[in-house]
């Protein structure tokens, strides 16, 4: 059973490292035990990390959360590697302390019977968690990568969804082409009722755009740069179709399509 996350909820704690291993290129998936925030998360909400307190760099790393054990008191956190920090980050061994902060940001609306999911690289992350939240609902995933080393996520995807849909770059799996080429053909279908898309923004636009056409609700999760992860620094701000700014880390970063994307 999935709660409802406050911002009160938030913890800050000394986390355990279990476990940390590589499972794609450059991509890492880290076990901590953060029992407090395990029981608190929602799919779609992330953790700010800092391995060390004292040595550059200083800032937190927003990390998406791919899974939570509330039994075990244990998240699961999937990251690639692409700066100093995350560096750090990927030389955590088990039994290493890691500082974590969360959990962070809206999470996904879970009220949907039949889910398409539709992630592009890491964008998989959070969704990985939301398809194991909605298990055994008949959740879809549509997945998109550059080439077939990129698609490491099939397996993790394979016991929550029933039917997963690939696309690469270079066609070395499943079509040749990106989510959005395949995506009209799942929609015309019929079978959803709920569209959930995390990856790059052109993606994200593409998908809204696809939902609205067919009148499927879609929530999308956006990426940004963050600083404070709580709201403090503005580093994170994105234009809501209302016409005010919108801070991805505590407004986002999961939103209905119709705040972020004019549709
Ligand atoms: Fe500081 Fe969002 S990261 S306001």
């Amino acid at each position: 059973m999935w709660g409802e996350a406050t911002p009160l909820s938030k913890t800050v704690s000394k986390a355990l490292v279990r476990e940390q291993k590589t499972i794609g290129p450059m991509v890492k998936s880290l076990i901590i035990e953060a029992p407090e925030i395990a029981k608190a998360a929602i799919p779609g909400q992330f953790v700010h990390l800092r391995v060390n307190d004292t040595i550059a760099p200083l800032l937190r790393r927003p990390i998406s959360i791919a899974g939570a054990d509330r039994e075990a008191g244990t998240l699961t956190l999937v990251y690639r590697i692409v700066g100093q920090g995350t560096a750090m980050l990927a030389k955590l061994q088990a039994g290493d302390m890691v500082d974590c902060m969360g959990p962070l940001g809206t999470g996904f609306d879970l009220d949907c019977e039949r889910p398409l999911l539709v992630g592009g690289g890491m964008g998989l992350a959070p969704l990985l968690c939301l398809a194991q939240a909605l298990c055994p609902k008949p959740v879809t995933v549509l997945m998109g990568g550059r080439n077939r080393e990129e698609l490491f996520w099939q397996e993790l995807f394979a016991e929550a969804c029933r039917h997963t849909h690939i696309t690469t770059d270079d066609g070395s799996l499943g079509r040749q082409g990106l989510t959005l080429d395949l995506l009209p053909e799942l929609l015309a279908g019929g079978q959803f009722d709920r569209v959930i898309a995390c990856g790059p923004k052109p993606m994200l636009a593409g998908a809204a755009k696809l939902a609205v056409e067919q009148k499927i609700g879609c929530q999308v999760s956006l990426e940004d740069y963050m600083a404070c992860g709580v709201g403090a620094c503005l580093s994170c701000t994105c234009a809501g179709t209302d016409g005010k700014r919108r801070k991805v880390c505590t407004d986002g970063p999961v939103f209905w399509a119709g705040e972020v994307f004019s549709l």
